[in-house]
């Protein structure tokens, strides 16, 4: 039987894939032979994995659209990975058998979905396919040097204006953060700029009040968005206290806002 000469069947909708156990693991099999064959032998031991290259190369290339607790991951575009696996990992799935899933789910993504193919390749992907393996519905937090691979999200000095200009920078690696959660300014005109280089599309957009991650305050201006590079705007304020978040759809809900005081 030659499993990689048959088209891939269409998928059924995720909602039934996920409320379907019995249905996940056997897709989870059919995915791990896939992956053997097509690899030669992808799914090694854990011992040979860079556990810190997975959990930075996962939070750079698909944090934006995967929530994993883990990972401090909170995109909405794809489904929640602890949730996807949770029901497997309780069935006593082994994770070497989710990390031919994941690595399967790397190389063949449902080509109808969101998901682009081949994100990460080579080792690359076997480490993070072992780092997701390894993280998903496994409650805790990651330990020791795992822990620091990646800053959590928000957690930078907080930026303070100078001269009018004000410096907030989209997370370099990737998560939907600013590299601060916190910043100040004087009252008068500022103009708040993001630097963004993580390769996802993000802008800076100033809001009234402190609205946190669902505020509907009035937008006193918004940039433009990047995915490379650094956009600015240019707001009036007056003393008191504001939100700074993105509009790409659900980035402020998975945590990229902060809190402005203006003295
Ligand atoms: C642009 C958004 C996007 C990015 C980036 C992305 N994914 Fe996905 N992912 C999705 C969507 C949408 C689905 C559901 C449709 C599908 O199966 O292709 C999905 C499905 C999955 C699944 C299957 C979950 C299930 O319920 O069966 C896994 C595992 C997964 N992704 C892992 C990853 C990994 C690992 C990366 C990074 C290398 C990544 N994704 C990057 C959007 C994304």
């Amino acid at each position: 039987m030659s499993l990689l000469a048959t088209p891939p069947e269409p998928r059924p909708p995720l909602r039934r894939r996920l409320s379907a156990p019995a249905q996940r693991l056997s897709a989870a099999g059919m995915l791990l032979m896939l992956a053997i064959a097509a690899g030669g032998c992808s799914v090694k031991g854990a011992d040979n994995a860079d556990l810190i290259e997975g959990k930075q190369m996962f939070v750079a290339k698909c944090g934006a659209c995967h929530t994993l607790a883990r990972a401090n991951t909170r995109g909405l575009v794809g489904p929640n990975l602890d949730e996807a696996f949770r029901a497997s990992v309780n069935e006593g799935l082994q994770r070497s058998t989710i990390r031919g899933v994941v690595e399967g789910q790397i190389r063949n993504p449902n080509p109808e979905g969101a998901m682009p193919k081949d994100l990460v390749s080579g080792a690359t992907a076997r480490n993070v396919a072992a780092y997701v393996s390894a993280a998903v519905a496994n409650p805790g937090q990651d330990t020791g040097l795992l822990a620091s691979a990646v800053e959590p999200p928000g957690a930078g000095k907080p930026a303070v204006e100078s001269a009018g200009k004000l410096q907030i920078a989209a997370s370099p690696s990737g998560q939907l953060a600013y590299v601060s959660s916190k910043a100040s300014a004087t009252a008068g005109a500022v103009t708040v700029e993001m630097a963004n280089m993580s390769g996802v599309s993000h802008n800076i957009a100033i809001e009234a009040g402190s609205g946190g991650a669902s505020g509907s305050g009035t937008v006193l201006g918004a940039s433009q968005f990047t995915a490379k590079g650094t956009v600015a705007v240019t707001v009036k304020l007056k003393p008191g206290t504001y939100t700074y978040f993105c509009q790409a759809p659900g980035h402020r809900a998975a945590g990229m806002f902060g809190t402005l005081t203006v003295k």
